[in-house]
């Protein structure tokens, strides 16, 4: 199972996230939770996350890129449902040996994540704490999709980035991974 895990503030304002989204609902195999909707008030039913994420062998984590990071109810998410104990820390294995794969979408264009850009940094800076929270809690990570410049792009640019979003959940197989019997839960100091 792929879940997809949805967030973004304001659904009807977007272009290319909701592409992206619709792109790949048919597919076989997904499921959708699409937080903004489903916890108006930020109040994230954990046990059903959890489990959801218990089935999933892919989880997706779909956005546009708030303030160099993930909007506020994903990193709420983050928060209430990546517990101690479960996700990480002591017998914190659960998501041990899942995939994840981040999608995300900038205002910014490619060429503005460079030392004289407007982003002064490269956009792999932003990465890394993403990639580390999928790291840490045992996944192993997918090569990223980012679609950069969301506003200035053409509408044809925004149908092959979805294009490209479903070709990639459609062809999507677990990687072989080398067996790690030293593997332990990381833990917060
Ligand atoms: C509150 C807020 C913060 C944003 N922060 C960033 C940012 O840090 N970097 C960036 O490139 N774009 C930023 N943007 C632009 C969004 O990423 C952009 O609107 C979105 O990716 C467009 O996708 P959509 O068509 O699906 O809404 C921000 C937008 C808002 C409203």
């Amino acid at each position: 199972m792929i879940l997809i895990i949805h967030a973004h503030p304001y659904p009807q304002r977007s272009r290319a996230i909701r592409a992206m989204l619709d792109a790949v609902r048919d597919l076989p195999g997904i499921e959708v939770h699409s937080l903004y909707d489903q916890y108006p008030d930020f109040d994230i039913d954990v046990a059903a996350e959890q489990a959801a994420l218990v089935r999933a062998d892919l989880v997706v984590w779909l956005h546009p890129m708030y303030w160099y990071s993930v909007p506020a109810m994903l990193k709420h998410w983050f928060d209430v449902v990546l517990l101690r104990g479960w996700a990480f820390g002591e017998a914190g294995d659960a998501l041990h040996g899942k995939f994840c794969l981040w999608v995300t979408t900038t205002g910014g264009r490619e060429s503005s994540f460079t030392e004289t850009g407007a982003h002064q940094v490269p956009f792999a800076e932003f990465v890394a704490p993403i990639r580390q929270t999928a790291i840490f809690c045992g996944m192993e990570w997918e090569p990223p999709l980012v679609v950069h410049g969301a506003h200035a792009i053409s509408a044809d640019e925004i149908a092959a980035a979805a294009l490209a979003f479903r070709e990639r959940l459609r062809a999507w197989t677990p990687a072989p991974q080398a067996a790690d019997d030293s593997w332990r839960p990381n833990d917060f100091e």
